[in-house]
Parts: C-alpha cells; structure tokens; sequence
C-alpha cells in the first residue's frame, strides 16, 4: 500500500485514542497543519468538546492559534513584491479581510499547437517524411521572414550554378565531421538535393559552428565549389532581436514547479505541503501572502510521479511501489491546492505515457482523479498555451541531455544554456536518435513556431533562469533530494525552489521551500 494510505491511518489512530473521529474533509485539511502541532491541535479540540473533527474546527484553530511558524526562505535579491494599498471600494471584495486577486479573476487560458490522442500518426517511415518536411516548411518560412536570410535558393539548384558563384541554401544537417585540420564539414539537405559545406575562416565563425547540431535546420551562405559550398556565414532561424512581449492586464501570476518524483523515497513531502500551505495563503510574511493572492496558474513540467521501471532496480527508491498509489497521493496533494488556481499539468518521461515526444498527457486510466479535479488540465508534453495572453511553453526538458552531448560548454547542472540553444534553433529537440525518443507525427509538434514570452522546463533537477530576446526561461528544479545517480555524476539538485513570474511585469520571484535535506 501507497504512503498516504499508513500516514492517514497513523494520524487517525492518534485522534482516535483521544476519542476524536476525522472526517473525509479534515484528513486533507490537516495537512495544512504542522505535525508537530497536532498534540495541541487535539488538546483545542477536546477544550471544544468535539467528537466529530470537521474541516471548519481545523479552520478554527488555525485562525486561533495562527500559522506561522515558519518563515518561508527567500533567495536573496530574487523576491519582488510590493505590497500595495488597497482602495476603501475593493474591500468590499475581500474574504475573512483579504482580496484575493487571483478568486476575483476567471482563468483565461488558450491552448494552442498540441498534439492530440486523434492526432497521433502510425510511427511509419513515410510520417518521419512527413515530419521532416513539416519541419523544413515551417523553417524555412521563417528564414524567408527575416531579411538577413530572406534569400535563399534550393540545393538541388544551388548544385548545378557556376563555381565560384555566391550562394545561399537552408537545410537540414545530415553529417556532420571534421577535417584533419579540424574545420567543420557538413551535409546539408533539402527536397532537391544534398551538398557538403566546409567551413573555416574567421575565430569568430569557428566558435559560431560550434553550436551546430545534428537535424537542425540552418541557413548558409558561401562560395560554390564542385558539389561544395565553401560556407563563409551561417544563421539558425533565432528569435527576432527585439520584439513586444506579451503581458497580463491584470496583475496575476503563474507558479512553475517540475519533477515532483511522488512516491520516490527521496520526495520532499514536506517542503511540498507547506509550498501547498503558502498557495492557500496560510503562510510566509503579508508580502508572501500576497504574493500567493495573485497565483492564478500553476504551471507542472513533468515527473508528477517517479513511476515503476523507470530505470533498473527502481523499486528500491521507492516509497510508494504501485504506480495507480503514487497518483493517488498526487491526486491527494493537488486537490489541497485552492480551486481558483488553475493547474496545467504535462507530463515528463518518468510518468505514464508514451515516452516519444511530443508524449499524451497522463493517461486517465493511472490518474483517473485527477482528470476529475475541475481545475486541472491534462496536456500533452510540450505544451503551447496562453495565460491571459502570456504565450507559454512548457516542455519537459529531456533533450536538454543532447545539447549537453552535442555542444561543448552545456553542462548537466545549467539548463540555461541548453533552453537558450532550443530558442535559437527554434526547436524543443532538434537531434533524431540521440538521448530524446522522438515519436514521428505528421506535425511537428517540438518545433517552437511562436515567440514565447514564457520558456519553462524541468527534468534536470537543479533550477535555471534567464531572459533570451524577450523570452523568460525558468526551469524550476524539483522536489528530490539527491539520488544515487545524481550523486555518481556529481549533480546537486536545488529541490523545492518555486520560481513565481509576474504575468504583467515579467518580473521573477523564486520562494525556497525546502529545508528537510537536499542541500540549499
Ligand atoms: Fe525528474
């Protein structure tokens, strides 16, 4: 049996030796309560004379006794609030004397480019053409959109122009070698043809090609040899320079959390229930609280569980040992978060899914609660979406193991670099056949053709956040403490850090939740 399962029947023990009955209600309601004040929860109550323990007595002695035991940690320069007075006029619209911004306000969520169950292909050799040719469409759009790589002419034509000539071509990088020398040589396709490109030169262009991956799609300019282009520039498809971000007109945020790991032994469960506690607004300092007044979205890339045979020998890092229980308690944490918050929920390669990207969302049959929860939605992995017109993706963060391997620098421990390279690229996993399953759909569905103003991944544990032409990139950690395969290769996960994005301003605030073990 699941974890939730003995800790419920621990607790309900405890009360009934003192002649106290739980209700359903105030099982989930104490979870708002520290454990070790239960003792003189029990004694409050038995002052009352109660038998029967409802979700209000708990309420009750909350607004009694009070919540705040402890501060919550902020991470130094990071937090960004201001309180704010509030008009005589909009106290009318408060609850127990609090506004709450985020109840006063419906949800306004758009979805977007999402793979459907309807839509999933077969997985032959002629959707890999299909997709492969979507992708070189939708690329090569938006090359012919920028007016530096505006012209460009197809290989096929490229290989029959006069030597010497200047040309320009856009395809895609099937080889890729060094010569003795060390110079970078590339095979370059399209649906005309294919031509290598040499490229040596300046310093600057040397540590440019550096970055060129495997199946990308690039633009290149250069002189014509015999079935050469000797390359003299090169561009990815980039996000413009300078643009209009998208911003909320009302001042609401979104909470971006990954890798929850439920039901692994290494779960901090505790640092979650009092992240749960701050979105209910019952804890941290009146700026914290507020903070948590304007949480409208709770954005999840990933890892909800840690799954069963995930990896060999995973049993033995398990808490909870039957994937339908690690949901349950999933589904047990979640629905303690309040119901004006909508949860986008997406799936990573630890849960129950397909593990081909673009992957289904959970599949109902292993969370079937939580598809009831009214304010939750089960998306696909990525997902592209609008949050009061702030466009978002969510993406797992698996691929982010390729640019480790594929471009020098990239490290395990800093997912930003890795998200940068994806804006650029304009493609959430661009290598076929490396660390990434790739599922063929006739659509790609991993290629990023919006201008996010949200970038947000997971999967690596250790939290990240920087801005690229506009776009806020946040990877947002996890809730593990350091496991054995964290520890063989040297990684210190940063658990139970909650990057909090002000959907108005773009402005950041990341709260620490965590310190029952992990490492700060
Ligand atoms: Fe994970």
């Amino acid at each position: 049996m699941g974890e939730s399962t003995s800790f419920n029947k621990e607790i309900n023990n405890l009360f009934l030796e003192n002649n106290l009955i739980l209700t359903v209600n105030s099982v989930q309601a104490l979870a708002l309560i520290q454990k070790n004040r239960y003792v003189e929860l029990i004694e409050f109550l038995k002052e009352k004379g109660k038998v029967f323990v409802d979700d209000n007595d708990l309420e009750n002695f909350i607004n009694v006794n009070g919540e705040n035991e402890i501060p919550i940690e902020i991470e130094k320069g990071k937090i960004e609030v201001k309180l704010e007075e509030e008009p005589e006029t909009e106290i009318k619209r408060s609850i127990n004397g609090k506004r709450i911004p985020a109840k006063e306000n419906d949800a306004e969520i758009k979805f977007t480019k999402n793979i459907k169950q309807e839509n999933v292909s077969q997985g032959s050799i002629e959707d890999f053409v299909k997709l492969f040719n979507d992708r070189y469409s939708k690329m090569k759009k938006m090359f012919r959109e920028r007016p530096s790589t505006r012209d460009f002419m197809p290989i096929g034509e490229a290989l029959r122009a006069k030597k010497g000539e200047e040309t320009s071509v856009v395809g895609m990088i099937t080889e890729k070698n060094e010569s003795k020398k060390g110079n970078l040589i590339l095979t370059v396709e399209d649906d005309t043809g294919r031509i290598k490109v040499f490229f040596s030169g300046s310093k600057e262009l040397d540590e440019k090609v550096k970055y060129i991956m495997l199946d990308e799609i690039i633009w290149i300019k250069g002189t014509l040899g015999d079935g050469i282009i000797f390359g003299k520039e090169f561009e990815f498809p980039d996000l413009p320079v300078s643009r209009e971000v998208c911003r909320s007109e009302v001042d609401l945020c979104s909470v971006h959390i990954s890798d929850v790991h439920v039901g692994s032994n290494a779960f901090l469960e505790k640092s979650f229930l009092k992240f749960v506690k701050w979105l209910n607004i019952r804890m941290g300092s009146p700026a914290q609280r507020d903070l948590a007044s304007r949480v409208k979205y709770l954005v999840i890339a990933g890892d909800l569980v840690d799954g069963v045979g995930t990896y060999p020998n995973q049993d033995r890092d398990l808490e909870i040992l039957d994937v339908y229980d690690q949901y349950e308690r999933l589904y047990e944490l979640l629905s303690m978060v309040p119901d004006w918050i909508r949860i986008i929920m997406s799936p990573g390669n630890h849960d129950a899914t397909r593990s081909g990207e673009p992957q289904l969302p959970i599949e109902k049959q292993y969370a079937e609660k939580l598809y009831e929860l009214p304010n939750v939605d089960m998306v696909p992995n990525p997902c592209f979406f609008e949050m009061h017109g702030v466009k978002t993706v969510v993406y797992h963060g698996t691929s982010i193991y390729d640019f480790v391997e594929g471009i020098a620098g990239v490290g395990h421990d800093k997912p930003v670099p890795a998200m940068k390279e994806m804006l650029r690229k304009r493609h959430l996993a661009p290598v076929y056949g490396g660390k990434t399953p790739i599922s063929p759909e006739e659509r790609d569905y991993l290629l990023i053709d919006s201008h996010p103003d949200i970038f947000h991944t997971g999967h690596v544990h250790v939290n990240g956040y920087g801005n690229y032409r506009g776009t806020s990139m946040i990877n947002s950690g996890g809730w593990q403490a350091q496991t054995d395969y964290q520890k063989m290769r040297n990684i210190m996960p940063t658990p139970g850090r909650v990057p909090i994005f002000d959907l108005k301003t773009h402005k950041l605030s990341i709260m620490g939740f965590c310190n029952d073990g992990g490492g700060y």
